[in-house]
């Protein structure tokens, strides 16, 4: 059973206090042994199994499972909390929420867009996220929601390191001005490329929408980031496209593909020699369990397929494979709290991903994994640096995904920045009351 947590919150309430702080008893992934990590400064200065010195401030752990902040490769922030404007999705469809959403763009204003996103930011952070890629739909002459995100960018950059993706929500080729849109966009500071070529009204177009990507990409030497073959039909093979387009032009490493749900659908000879470009492009791959998985297979009488991407073979073949949100209370998806923890949860059931080491694997992708594809530097739980940090009120990394655990306390440059009280549960049988933590 985790001990109470108890130890003075002061400091908590004061903005720019640095401290030297030593974090008793953590436990990384399932680890017997618990560890003590030592910061000052604002850098991890000491990891091991007991820092006989003592910190100014000393907080108890408890055994609780610690981990590297959590990064958000992929959601949409200029479309965040604003399901039910004007209308809800009835039909469920990908298609039915770009409609309802170009309806809601109409009265999107500057202001309107940053107050949302400020909200969505702050569950981010209270969940342990201090990198966040935020595609933002570039098919808008007036770019308020493009503008309203490089202002926010630069007022979190303290607490959040946060990517813009130039995003042709209603495509490049099939938009008026579509590419000028896409130059302006980069020009004005975003700072990945986009693309949806699945989207674009002809297969021919679709093809164009990638390689008028990955060469605007190459051009400012930007990452790439397309949402691509989010359909469910195995006609849609645009990543084959883009895993040439990359090779071709020796830009491996710096392009993700997300969503990719067509290749659920692919024949298996297909899918097979598709796998062995995509691993030979070295493309970063980004599934969406939340949305993808209500989303998905919308028009199939049953059987109905899953219609995600294939998780398993690709990270069994070292393909560098992430979960994140895609939503946050929106057109495509009414639910969601910016946690990439519970699209993790979901995609155990989703993707059968329920094998010990399967599970193991889902806490990279939600961690050590997008980090790289973010082109993160300076990330991890080790001596020299930074000292981020997210600790998850359950004792193992298996309860966590289990309990879909909250963020106990996340440390962002040596600085406690969020903490949420446990649960407290109380049961009352025969008279007789019992605190009881769903931890075996
Ligand atoms: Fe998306």
């Amino acid at each position: 059973m985790i001990p109470r947590f108890k130890f003075d919150k002061s400091y908590l309430l004061g903005v720019g206090v640095t401290m030297e702080l030593i974090l008793r008893n953590a436990r990384f992934k399932d680890s017997l042994e618990l560890f003590d990590i030592g910061i000052d400064d604002g850098k991890f200065i000491s990891i091991k199994k007991n820092i006989p010195e003592k910190g100014d401030e000393e907080i108890d752990l408890g055994g609780r499972f610690v981990s590297p902040p959590l990064v958000e490769l992929h959601v949409h922030l200029d479309a965040a909390l604003t399901v039910g404007e004007p209308r809800y999705n009835l039909g469920g469809s990908l298609l039915e929420g770009i409609d309802i959403w170009s309806e809601r763009k109409k009265i999107l204003t500057k202001e309107d867009v940053k107050n949302r996103v400020r909200k969505a930011l702050k569950w981010e952070l209270a969940n342990g996220v201090t990198r966040v890629r935020t595609h933002v739909d570039i098919c808008d002459p007036t770019f308020n929601a493009l503008n309203a995100l490089i202002e926010i960018k630069e007022e979190f950059k303290e607490y959040i390191d946060i990517q813009i993706v130039a995003f042709p929500q209603e495509g490049i080729f099939s938009f008026p001005d579509g590419e000028e849109l896409m130059r302006k966009a980069m020009e004005k500071g975003a700072d990945v490329v986009g693309g949806i070529p699945h989207y674009e009204w002809t297969r021919e177009d679709g093809v164009k929408d990638v390689i008028f990507a990955v060469a605007l990409g190459k051009e400012l030497g930007k990452m790439i980031d397309l949402h691509i073959d989010e359909t469910d039909d195995d006609h849609s093979r645009f990543i084959e496209v883009l895993a040439a387009e990359t090779i071709k032009n020796n830009y491996e490493g710096k392009v993700t593909a997300s969503h990719t749900t067509a290749m659920h659908s692919y024949n298996n000879a297909y899918a097979f020699k598709l796998l062995s470009w995509i691993k030979k492009a070295n493309l970063n791959m980004v599934t969406n369990p939340l949305d993808n998985s209500v989303l998905q297979a919308r028009f199939d009488a049953y059987p109905k397929r899953r219609g995600h991407t294939r998780v398993k073979e690709m990270d069994e073949m070292g393909i560098n494979v992430s979960i994140a949100d895609d939503s946050i209370m929106d057109p495509w998806y009414p639910l969601g709290l910016g946690d990439p923890l519970q699209a993790a949860f979901v995609f155990v059931h989703y993707g059968q991903m329920s094998g010990y080491n399967e599970m193991m694997r889902l806490i990279e992708m939600i961690t050590t994994n997008p980090a790289k594809a973010f082109g993160a530097t300076d990330y991890g739980i080790k001596v020299g640096n930074t000292a981020d940090l997210v600790v998850f009120d359950a004792p193992r990394a298996i309860d966590a995904i289990r309990l879909v655990a909250r963020r106990y306390l996340v440390i962002k440059n040596g600085k406690a920045i969020t903490q949420t009280k446990p649960y407290e549960t109380n049961i009352i049988l025969n008279g007789k009351k019992e605190q009881i933590n769903f931890i075996k």
